[in-house]
């Protein structure tokens, strides 16, 4: 208890740290809490094969949710642009694949996976998409289109609470749009489908 605390603590004070380094690509002030972080994984493919890749794992939280959800280490692949917290994750993630790299460039970078990677059941992104250039934000949602398995799901929060579609999204059918309001700030878990 009192360790996991002092985890929780060590974490937040990282990510403000690299919120007040880097804010627009951090996204947001502090770790997502661990409801928001339980929404996000309730999403897992039914496949328990099938890879899932999450985008902007940050330090972790919706990471450690999937993985208490049943997700193999060895089925998630993460893509990380925050090369200290990517480090950080690899540690704490052995054998899961944490990628440095930038997700609008996701299939270039699932090229330094250990084995050839040609679709993923779902894609769980905490990625600050609001902030994203339109262009990148367009480009993000082609790519997951692409690498999705048909029917595969890409869940993405917002904490923009209206109903508005996200950019990009179009191509998708949104079968999901629950707001978690035990979260700093609260958020809306959309989910699209394939
Ligand atoms: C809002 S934080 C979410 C972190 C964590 N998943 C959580 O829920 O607490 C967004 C994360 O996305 C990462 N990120 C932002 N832009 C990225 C990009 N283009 N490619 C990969 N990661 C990115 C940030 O470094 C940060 O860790």
């Amino acid at each position: 208890m009192t360790r996991r605390l002092i985890t929780t603590l060590a974490d937040s004070t990282l990510f403000l740290r690299e919120w007040l380094a880097h804010p627009q690509r951090t996204g947001a002030v502090a770790p997502s809490s661990s409801k928001l972080a339980a929404a996000m994984a309730s999403w897992l493919p039914a496949n328990s094969d099938d890879f899932v890749l999450e985008l902007g794992p940050g330090t972790g939280v919706v990471t450690a949710a999937l993985l208490n959800r049943g997700l193999r280490q060895e089925r998630l692949l993460a893509i990380e642009k925050n090369v200290k917290l990517a480090r950080l994750l690899r540690g704490r993630f052995p054998d899961a694949q944490i990628l440095i790299g930038d997700a609008t460039q996701l299939d270039e970078v699932l090229r330094q996976c250990l084995e050839p990677v040609e679709s993923v059941g779902a894609v769980i992104s905490s990625l600050p998409l609001l902030n994203f250039p339109p262009a990148a934000a367009d480009l993000l949602a082609r790519k997951i289109h692409a690498i999705l398995k048909p029917a595969g799901r890409w869940v993405q929060f917002s904490y923009r609470l209206g109903r508005a579609r996200l950019r990009g999204t179009e191509a998708f059918r949104q079968i999901s749009a629950d707001i978690v309001w035990l979260n700093l700030p609260p958020a809306r878990v959309n989910v699209y489908q394939k």
